[in-house]
């Protein structure tokens, strides 16, 4: 069953009903100031970083779900409705909700009145505009009142939702004209506020949710909104909010247009005051001058659609599959940017509290974002770099806002620093910028000890090779891709961590995977030795990749399969000697795609072994049988119910590596079938039992041991999203930048005739068409480029705003 559909020509999924399974959201702004939004409305913006500069309160794992957003409420006489139907729930003679990319377009009408929000932030703009249209379709004249509403977080948003002994004393506002600002601590530390302001005149207004709401009213019925009259409140303490009061006549026909801007402002210290206890404005006045008419909104508003269009033109497919092009030249390639800027801070699941900028996550959502915007990536890898200690492992986590790693995690998932050597490979196959390798960067983010970001992608090497356990694979530390697997951990008592930050010193639980990691992408660290000229080194890191290799072969096969680790006392985990969790997606994913067993056949086997036990019809689970009890050497892994999360749930993370390393093997059909299977715009049918938004990927879908199976959760930030674009861009279609150019080699389905992909690539334009006269999966015959035929597969770089044209015949 389906709530919406897709437009692809405007690039949104129009939702018809309010009463989505589930709230379905879409992310506002791409560069400093971001907004979460709902179908009806809900959601809540942040400067940053979600946990220390939080602008609006939003109440998580509420009653009803989803409580809490910009609303605008409309009385008509008696009667009073919002438009996005919740939170007043007052039933709509019509709804409609557009997502769009970077902006959100809700529809509501109710007895002859129409109103119709805009949501974006313009770009380079630190607000989030909302252009209110209300339309009277009636045949008689309307009085109509509007009530805006927003509630403010008193800005770190762990203390809003716990001190309140303090804060129901700090609230603090000013209105002046048109505009309410919000300047909680504002009189101390903080010189910081946010405004929320419309560009007309208003009739009146409220500040204090108290008197606005009732003390116990919910946001469906407010007190004022069912009187039809503000209070003109002033907030002192307890909970600010900025609601204005517009009362409109509209006669049958005619309608009115309002901007509401929610902006925040920092000033200089020595700039703070306008006199004293009145906040300097001038900065809030010149954002909302920016917005004082609808021409301002068009301009802005195309703006954030061109921005858009060119970030969606630069890999653009053409294929006789409708769904396929609107995920890989739409949908999958704006959930990267939004995983690229949320990492997993901030969504329906993400409280925006808990967790920063993950230094494995940052690093793997980069490989779908770094095409779009390279210059964003380049400031990534060295943030990231930046975190990590003398000794190569990093920090797990970091806040955006000070980019500093978070101690109270600390490091020791002993995966992190392998992905940064990735992270940087990526970008500079992307940019062909080897100079970024020469940037100083520090350790530790102490200024005082920095190194090249070459040398930080040795320790990097390093400090898997320095960390090898029994069997010569790698110490698997706190946890390695899998956060569950807590081998060093032993928790016993609720109140202990699955991931104890000083119990990762253990020097027997070694990774299958981190195995297959090193393989993967110890090479890419060897290929940019050999180019900086360092051949010793070079060999050198070939010898340990080769030992690794070994190693896994001799030590980490199962038979049918790779292993998946040992445990602290050497025992095999996901061997078929285990009781439960026999057999793990991720090596055999990880450990395919860096060729490993490929010869001897040992790949096919393990990717068969997948096929066979993982797989079902709605994805490929992490690991069979599912724990069913607490194993106190396994850790957070099965504490889970059997079928949900790691415990044997559907991991969309790792479903693209299989799709990958089958492409290794060649099998195009295979490959395809399990990108097709969890890709949202292939599961739209299903939206009732998936539940989460139909147009981006989730985390997890409960696995065939669930009653739920096949509904999803934790949707939006989830490396599933780059993972995917990778596995669809670069090795199904195949074209994929390598050091010295571009790489075209498909593997797809052999019904396929063939495709069309227009792919920029510094700074020049390739129109790729792929022909497969004799249906084959994989091969090619022959690369024409701009008449001319070409060796071998890679496309060179070419002057730069130049144009090619590339057939390639697969034979
Ligand atoms: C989840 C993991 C997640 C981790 C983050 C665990 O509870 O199962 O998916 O990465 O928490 O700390
Ligand atoms: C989610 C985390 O964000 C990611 O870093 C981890 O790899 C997966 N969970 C698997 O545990």
């Amino acid at each position: 069953m389906k709530f919406g559909y897709f437009d692809d020509v405007n690039r949104e999924y129009v939702i018809t009903t309010p009463a989505t399974p589930y709230p379905w959201i879409n992310y506002l702004g791409c560069q400093d100031f971001f907004s979460l939004i709902s179908n009806t409305s809900g959601g809540y913006c942040f400067y940053r970083d979600a946990r220390l500069r939080r602008i609006t309160r939003y109440r998580y794992n509420n009653v009803p779900i989803d409580s809490g957003g910009r609303y605008f409420y409309i009385y008509d006489s008696g009667d009073y409705w919002t438009p996005g139907w919740m939170p007043v729930k007052r039933e709509l003679d019509r709804y409609e909700c557009r997502h769009g990319l970077g902006y959100t377009r809700i529809t509501g009408e109710r007895n002859g009145v129409e109103v119709s929000q805009l949501a974006f932030v313009p770009l380079n703009y630190n607000g989030e505009v909302n252009q209110v249209v209300i339309t009277n379709k009636s045949g008689s004249e309307k009085e109509i009142a509007l009530f805006s509403f927003v509630e403010f977080c008193l800005w770190n948003a762990m203390d809003d939702m716990t001190n309140f002994q303090r804060n129901f004393s700090t609230g603090e506002v000013e209105v002046e004209g048109s505009a309410i600002y919000h300047k909680t601590e504002y009189r101390e530390r903080r010189n910081h506020y946010a405004f929320f302001w419309v560009n007309s005149p208003i009739d009146g207004f409220d500040t204090d949710r108290e008197s606005f709401l009732g003390l116990y009213n919910g946001f469906d019925s407010p007190k004022n909104v069912a009187a039809g009259k503000p209070t003109n409140s002033i907030a002192s303490g307890w909970s600010p909010i900025a609601s204005h009061y517009i009362k409109m006549s509209l006669k049958p026909g005619e309608k009115r247009s309002y901007i509401f801007v929610l902006g925040y402002v920092e000033n200089p210290p020595e700039e703070k005051w306008e006199r004293k206890g009145v906040i300097n404005k001038k900065r809030a006045r010149e954002m909302q001058q920016k917005f004082i008419d609808d021409t301002c909104v068009e301009k802005a508003f195309q703006e954030l659609k061109d921005y858009w269009a060119d970030l969606c033109s630069k890999f653009a497919l053409e294929s006789h599959d409708e769904k396929l092009n609107r995920m890989v030249n739409i949908w999958n390639p704006y959930q990267c940017m939004v995983t690229f800027n949320m990492s997993r801070s901030a969504s329906y699941f993400e409280s925006g509290i808990s967790r920063g900028m993950g230094f494995r996550d940052s690093a793997q959502d980069l490989l779908g974002f770094v095409h779009q915007v390279p210059e964003r990536a380049r400031q990534r890898i060295l943030d990231l770099a930046s975190t990590q200690f003398e000794d190569g492992s990093a920090y797990h986590q970091y806040q955006p806002l000070t980019k500093k790693g978070n101690s109270d995690i600390g490091s020791g998932f002993n995966d992190d620093p392998l992905w940064l050597i990735l992270a940087t490979a990526q970008y500079i196959k992307e940019t062909g910028d080897f100079g970024i390798l020469d940037e100083m960067v520090p350790f530790d983010c102490d200024e005082n000890k920095k190194d090249t970001l070459f040398e930080h992608l040795k320790r990097s090497f390093y400090h898997v090779v320095n960390n090898l356990g029994p069997h010569g694979l790698p110490l698997i530390g706190r946890a390695d891709w899998n956060d569950c697997l807590n081998l060093n951990c032993f928790s016993t008592q609720p109140m202990n961590p699955f991931t104890p930050a000083d119990k990762f010193e253990g020097r027997v639980a070694e990774s299958v995977f981190i195995a297959g990691m090193f393989v993967l992408i110890g090479p890419e660290y060897v290929e940019l030795c050999k180019r900086r000229g360092l051949s010793e080194e070079a060999a050198e890191a070939e010898k340990h990749i080769q030992n690794m290799v070994n190693a896994v072969l001799t030590h980490g096969y199962d038979g049918e399969w790779f292993l998946r680790a040992y445990d602290h006392f050497g025992n095999k985990i996901g061997s078929k000697e285990c009781s439960e969790g026999q057999i793990f997606i991720e090596p055999q994913g990880i450990c395919v795609m860096a060729g490993i067993g490929v010869k001897e056949g040992l790949a096919q086997k393990a990717l068969d072994s997948v096929m066979k036990r993982l797989d079902t019809k709605y994805g490929i689970v992490l690991h069979t049988p599912a724990y069913t009890e607490y194993y106190l050497n396994l850790g957070e892994i099965s504490s889970y119910p059997p079928g949900y999360k790691e415990n044997a749930g559907i991991f969309c993370h790792n479903n693209p590596w299989i799709a990958i390393a089958e492409t290794v093997i060649g099998r195009g059909d295979r490959a395809f079938e399990v990108y097709s299977k969890i890709a949202p715009a292939y599961i739209e049918d299903i939206s009732d039992i998936h539940r989460t938004e139909p147009y981006v990927y989730s985390q997890m879908i409960a696995g065939r041991t669930r009653w739920s199976f096949g509904e999803a959760k934790n949707s939006w930030l989830t490396g599933t999203a780059a993972w995917n674009f990778v596995a669809i861009t670069q090795y199904i279609l195949g074209v994929r930048p390598v050091y010295d150019g571009l790489m075209v080699d498909p593997c797809i389905p052999a019904s396929w005739d063939g495709f069309t992909v227009t792919r920029e690539f510094r700074g020049s334009k390739y129109r790729i068409r792929v022909e497969n006269p004799e249906h084959i999966c994989k091969g090619v015959n022959k690369v024409i480029m701009d008449g001319k035929e070409i060796e071998g597969q890679v496309l060179p770089v070419s002057p730069k705003e130049s144009e090619h044209e590339v057939i390639v015949i697969m034979g």
